[in-house]
């Protein structure tokens, strides 16, 4: 491609950053689009973070950012607006300049929601839910299944007073039956049996050699077993469970989704997620 002064600059900031597959998939979608655009990623220190949105002001060519590891938390209060997704999950992925003003976004929750309904086939509505780990992930699955009127969520994380505390958070503000345990409480493995979705939101599985974060025994035929983790495809989680009959989801749908969300917000175009899926295939082999 041909960059110019005209060329429209998208970023992703985090630290470390080398990792991401959105550059892959959005340039995919750009050029898909016929847009004259970049999008790259830029490792940005936790203390530089808000100097280099101060910085994305005052860059005419800027067309979006997104936000990752582990900045997410940090860029709800640089922002000059955060939308009503973004204040309730607490976090940032998305950056939109309207008119000088940078206003942030969350995509996370409704790529996760698109995923778990179109990929995995699953209704929330009056369902209950196990979502295991209760850091800013959890949240953003935790506020898109309250969204999408699950009856009842357990939030079991190695931590039990974080699993309390985000329970009574998603109690509190969408008057979802909520409980937080502890990974060793002798009452998760009823709860857990009896939910017919579990969700990983921790980094356990992130490294081949990972055991499952929870007793892979908990698991039943039938649950859904949806993993956000993408990358290895097939987490020692997913393994388990598929081996036990469960059905079984990796986080390639929630990235591509959270993505065209964040692209359509960005040039109110909806993007190839055909191109997107292809260049995030080719990436990830
Ligand atoms: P993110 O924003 O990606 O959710 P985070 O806020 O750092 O990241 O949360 C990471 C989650 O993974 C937490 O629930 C964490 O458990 P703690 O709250 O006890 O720290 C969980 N996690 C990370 N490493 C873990 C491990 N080795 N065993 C169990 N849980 C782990």
């Amino acid at each position: 491609m041909r960059v110019t002064a005209r060329t429209t600059l998208f970023v992703i900031f985090g630290d470390p950053i080398g990792h991401s597959l959105s550059p892959a998939m959005q340039n995919a979608a750009l050029q898909a689009a016929g847009i004259d655009g970049l999008y790259v990623p830029w490792r940005v220190k936790a203390a530089g973070l808000s100097a280099a949105l101060e910085a994305l002001r005052w860059m005419e060519n800027f067309g979006g950012a997104n936000i990752t590891i582990p900045h997410k938390e940090q860029a709800v209060s640089l922002v000059d607006e955060v939308s009503p997704e973004a204040a309730s999950v607490g976090a940032v992925n998305t950056i939109v300049a309207r008119r000088g003003r940078l206003v942030g976004a969350n995509t996370d929750g409704r790529g996760f929601l698109r995923s778990l309904q179109e990929d995995g086939g699953f209704v929330p509505r009056g369902r209950q839910a196990a979502i295991l780990g209760a850091g800013g992930a959890a949240r953003a699955v935790a506020w898109s299944l309250a969204e999408a009127g699950i009856a009842e969520v357990l939030i079991v994380n190695r931590t039990v007073e974080r699993a309390e505390s985000l329970a009574s958070l998603v109690s509190q503000r969408h008057g979802v039956s909520a409980i937080g345990l502890g990974l060793g409480d002798p009452r998760i493995s009823r709860r857990v049996a009896d939910c017919p979705l579990v969700v990983n939101t921790t980094s356990v599985g992130l490294s081949p050699s990972d055991p499952p974060p929870i007793d892979p025994a908990l698991l039943r035929p039938g649950m859904l077993v949806f993993d956000l983790i993408y990358r290895p495809p097939e987490t020692a989680l997913l393994r388990e469970a598929r081996v036990r009959g469960c059905q079984v989801l990796g986080g390639l749908g929630m990235l591509l989704y959270q993505g065209a969300l964040a692209f359509e917000l960005w040039t109110g175009r909806k993007p190839s997620e055909e191109a997107m899926r292809t260049a995030l295939n080719q990436a990830l082999a």
